[in-house]
């Protein structure tokens, strides 16, 4: 039975080059969706799993991200004098409270793993969760409480996992499968971006994880792997087999975007569009109107 995982850390350090030039001044976790940036949705998705301490690895230029998170006592004021409740409901639900948030520097981008290690201090011998706000997931029952609910019965290391064709495997880092239970798969190995045609299985890791502090001893052991970077896939695989508590695929129920791609984050501005009573018919008409017309003119 696994322990209660109250830490989240936020590895948001990346230069998110795939947005250039918007992210020359703006953090990629801060572009809007919809109406709420990016990072807001993974405040979200934490607060529902249980999540009681959020720890960002940042970075040079992030400051906005920070300044996101404080309070805004004039705007706050402005709003309750002008009656506009909804608003200001909205604006405190995005308040954290003094000593829940914690930043941390990553100096230089080493990678995904190095991001994570750069929190140790402040993980102690707890399970935490890790969360890739750029990955944003639709579900009814939150990605990562569904994933808690399933660790609290396992215990061990836990990532996220998803179907992948067999000709996107080599973005991701993919499962080599032991027993696959359905909602959840044991693992027997794990490769990070494998080359084409050598993926152990279809099953991709995306950006939710519920980790061992264990993870900290294997980060501090390992070299850089894939792209030159230090993979946190390389040290998770260190759990599996040995003196390691395992590791389990879970296969959440939902959609998730890849909003860190231009794609991805058009895709789920319609998708989260769709799904807002405000705006569903407008979106709708206007999308109908586009096919249409597409349509007519082949
Ligand atoms: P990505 O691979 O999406 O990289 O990182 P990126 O820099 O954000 O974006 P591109 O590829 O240049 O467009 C996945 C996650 O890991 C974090 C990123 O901030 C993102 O949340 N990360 C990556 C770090 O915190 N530090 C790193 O050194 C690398």
């Amino acid at each position: 039975m696994g322990k209660k995982v109250t830490k989240a850390i936020f590895p948001v350090a990346g230069m998110g080059t795939r947005f250039l030039p918007a992210t020359k001044s703006v953090p990629k976790e801060i572009m809007t969706l919809v109406d709420r940036p990016l990072v807001q949705y993974a405040i979200d998705e934490a607060r529902a799993a249980g999540i009681k301490e959020f720890i960002f690895v940042t970075s040079r230029g992030k400051g906005a991200l920070e300044d996101y998170f404080d309070h805004a006592p004039q705007l706050e004021q402005e709003l309750k004098k002008k009656g506009k409740e909804e608003l200001l409901e909205t604006l405190k639900n995005t308040n954290m409270d003094s000593g829940e948030i914690a930043y941390i520097r990553q100096h230089r981008a080493l990678g995904l793993g190095h991001a994570v290690w750069c929190a140790r201090r402040l993980i102690h011998n707890e399970p935490f969760a890790v969360m890739l706000p750029d990955d944003v997931i639709a579900a009814e029952k939150p990605c990562l409480q569904q994933m808690v609910e399933a660790y609290e019965e396992t215990g061990g290391s836990m990532v996220a996992a998803m179907e992948v064709p067999a000709n996107k495997a080599s973005s991701y880092g993919i499962l080599d499968v032991d027993n696959d239970m359905g909602s959840m798969v044991s693992v027997k190995g794990m490769v990070e971006k494998p080359a084409e045609g050598t993926a152990p299985s279809n099953l991709a890791v995306i950006g939710r994880y519920i980790l061992s502090p264990n993870i900290f001893r294997h980060l501090n052991q390992i070299k850089s792997g894939a792209g030159g970077e230090i993979q946190l896939t390389d040290a998770i695989a260190r759990e599996i087999g040995g003196e390691g508590d395992g590791v389990y695929g879970y296969r959440f129920r939902g959609q998730r975007f890849d909003c860190g791609s231009k794609a991805g984050f058009l895709q789920a501005t319609v998708a989260f569009g769709l799904a807002r009573d405000d705006l569903r018919d407008d979106l709708e008409g206007y999308l109908n109107e586009i096919v249409a017309s597409r349509k007519a003119a082949e």
